[in-house]
């Protein structure tokens, strides 16, 4: 399926821009093709999304950006899932991908990432997060399925 109309439905789905407080942004060519199940993809980029939203709301009122990007390379497709909020603190990183542990926001459950990791494993792909300078960023590997 095309990646960035799903994109664009996980903006939506946001209640965006908060006051004009948080872009959107998306930065995915409009051919690129991704092999994934819909719904899974949709709960992976919005737990995503809906993270990087609460971290920048959490810096009380100072604007925000994020932003999508995905580029093809050869049978997989590279999601980056980038915010120019905090960053993740590193009590969070520590256990960062396990249940009920990660959460370092209050109210957080501690299970968005976790399960946003297993949807993407279970399509063979991995959730990574990335160094960034400034803000938080996370990469969703996703290869194709294999044809036999
Ligand atoms: N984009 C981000 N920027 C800053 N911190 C982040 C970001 N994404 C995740 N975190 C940190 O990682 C923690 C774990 O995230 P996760 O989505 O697993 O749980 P949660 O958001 O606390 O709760 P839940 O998603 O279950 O409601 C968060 O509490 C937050 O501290
Ligand atoms: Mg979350």
């Amino acid at each position: 399926m095309r990646l960035k109309p799903l994109v664009e439905e996980v903006g939506d789905s946001l209640g965006l821009p908060r006051e004009g407080l948080i872009d959107f942004v998306v930065d995915i060519d409009d051919t690129l093709r991704i092999d994934a199940d819909r719904e899974h993809l949709f709960r992976i980029l919005n737990n995503l999304a809906r993270n990087a939203v609460q971290a920048i709301e959490g810096q009380g009122g100072a604007k925000g950006e994020i932003r999508i990007s995905a580029r093809r390379e050869g049978r997989r497709v590279l999601v980056e899932v980038r915010d120019s909020g905090p960053g993740v603190p590193p009590k969070a990183r520590e256990n960062l991908f396990r249940a009920f542990q990660g959460s370092a926001r209050k109210g957080g459950v501690g299970l968005g990432l976790t399960i946003a990791a297993e949807l993407v494993a279970a399509h063979g792909g991995q959730l990574q997060i990335v160094d960034s300078v400034r803000g938080a960023a996370f990469l969703i590997d996703l290869p194709d399925r294999q044809v036999r």
